[in-house]
């Protein structure tokens, strides 16, 4: 399971690259196309998360700021999205969501279940 949460995160942190660069270029469609690919996928991040979540006797503390800091990771990415299209300002969900990121991938790689990179 953790190689499917990895799995669905990454691909969509790379779609959200393309969506954004599909933006700029002007693509509009492919952009709304892509955009609903990553709520997809958003679904099954959170999907994959709550079954390694679930697989825990105990849940601590430390899980469940690493379950909201996903959570935190996808909102950001879907307010990016909106905010672009809308051609508005998006200085402020992108600093949350570099902090949110960095955050949640150092806690999840610390806590002990699948590959615990951080020790
Ligand atoms: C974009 C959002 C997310 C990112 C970048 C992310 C990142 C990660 C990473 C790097 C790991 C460590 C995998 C490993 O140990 O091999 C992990 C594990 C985990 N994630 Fe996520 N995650 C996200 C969203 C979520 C969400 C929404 C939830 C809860 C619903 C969640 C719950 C968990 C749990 C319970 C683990 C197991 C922690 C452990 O290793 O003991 N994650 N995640």
């Amino acid at each position: 399971m953790t190689h499917a949460h990895i799995t669905t995160w990454f691909i969509a942190i790379v779609l959200f690259f393309v969506a954004l660069s599909l933006h700029k270029s002007g693509k509009a469609k492919g952009f709304k196309v892509v955009q609903m690919i990553l709520r997809l996928l958003y679904l099954l991040i959170i999907a994959t998360g709550a079954l390694l979540l679930f697989s825990i006797s105990t849940i601590t503390l430390s899980y469940i700021i690493k379950s909201l800091l996903g959570l935190w990771v996808i909102a950001m990415l879907e307010m990016i999205l909106i905010k672009t299209s809308k051609n508005e300002k998006t200085t402020l969900f992108w600093a949350q969501f570099v902090i949110a990121l960095v955050l949640v991938i150092y806690l999840g790689f610390k806590l002990p279940l699948g590959i615990p990179v951080f020790g």
